[in-house]
């Protein structure tokens, strides 16, 4: 039964070797980019939209209300890059607002997957005529070598809160990587989610409607396609828990009974205890302290933070 899915994904031993050692650990875990293919990628786009969700129409508020203030403060005659890019919905605010500065401009979106990048360019050909689109297909999580040929000032959007699903060490590294092919004067405009309540952060990974479940669980139905396993679904159930002590949100799925699954692609067989927990995901949530030492500890200088009225979401420029 060797689909074109299936194809694909065994052609990546890298993936398939990470699931091999996430489900042999112990704790279990699984790594959280596995959560976007096309239908996890369409099962984030709708917890943009719900109402417990606050980051991205938060994040978005700010870059409304400030997007003259950031790119002022970033410098003239921008070219503009983005990691994780997807579709680049929100960036088309910064765009417009870069086209009432100067005439033309160039956007570099990156991002692994080559059929977001595609909307992208529809998208941004169709509401900004003006900006030319260059996408590039890679992870940015090793650095991107092609960044260092691109002339002129530069400014990196790393916006969302993408970063929070890494280690803070993890993000150091990425954020070093990313500066050796800057130069002094280039700009990043990170967006990172503030720590808060857990009563405002638990409900935004578990919502009432069950998408952020179904999300989750999409990393199991993805198994089942693309390494013929079988887990059984309706026996994982989706849990979200507030770390403190590391300030983050951690979620999980959770063996509701003792059980076992097999992936056949890769010959393996795993089994669950009763309320034995798979970590899917981490997602940090900063004070304005951690930020400021990510940032020193790969290199850049803090300039200047925009957030909402609640103090919920921050964008922060920092400097090469
Ligand atoms: C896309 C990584 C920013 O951590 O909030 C949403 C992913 N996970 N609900 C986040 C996510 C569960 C999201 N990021």
């Amino acid at each position: 039964m060797a689909t074109s899915k299936h194809l694909q994904f065994v052609a990546n031993h890298a993936i398939a070797l990470e699931v091999r050692q996430g489900l042999s650990a112990n704790p279990k875990h699984l790594p959280s980019k596995l959560f976007y293919d096309e239908i996890g990628s369409a099962l984030f786009e709708q917890i943009t939209d719900l109402p417990e969700y606050y980051l991205t129409r938060t994040e978005r508020s700010i870059l409304e209300i400030y997007a003259g203030e950031i790119l002022q403060q970033a410098g003239p005659s921008l070219t503009l890059i983005e990691l994780g890019a997807g579709t680049a919905c929100k960036t088309c605010i910064l765009i417009e607002e870069l086209l009432r500065r100067q005439s033309r401009a160039l956007f570099y979106p990156i991002d692994v997957s080559s059929s977001a990048l595609n909307e992208a360019v529809r998208q941004l050909g169709r509401q900004s005529p003006g900006v030319r689109v260059n996408p590039i297909v890679a992870d940015y999580t090793g650095g991107v070598p092609a960044l260092s040929r691109i002339s002129g000032r530069k400014l990196v959007l790393y916006i969302g809160s993408s970063i929070g699903n890494f280690e803070p060490h993890e993000a150091i590294g990425i954020l070093r990587r990313l500066r050796r092919t800057l130069r002094p004067g280039d700009a990043l405009l990170l967006g990172a989610d503030f720590a808060k309540s857990p009563k405002l952060l638990v409900p935004a990974y578990d919502d009432a409607q069950g998408v952020t479940a179904a999300f989750n669980r999409n990393i199991l139905a993805r198994l089942n396609r693309e390494l013929e396993a079988d887990f059984r679904l309706e026996e994982f159930r989706h849990v979200a828990l507030w770390n403190r002590r590391l300030s983050r949100m951690e979620i999980y799925l959770e063996s509701a009974i003792a059980q076992a699954a097999f992936l056949a692609a890769i010959d393996m067989d795993v089994s669950f205890e009763r309320g034995e927990r798979i970590h899917t995901e981490n997602s940090y949530k900063y004070t304005h302290d951690m930020l400021d030492s990510i940032l020193r500890g790969s290199g850049f200088t803090l300039e200047q933070s925009w957030c909402d009225r609640q103090k919920w979401f921050g964008v922060h420029l920092a400097r090469v």
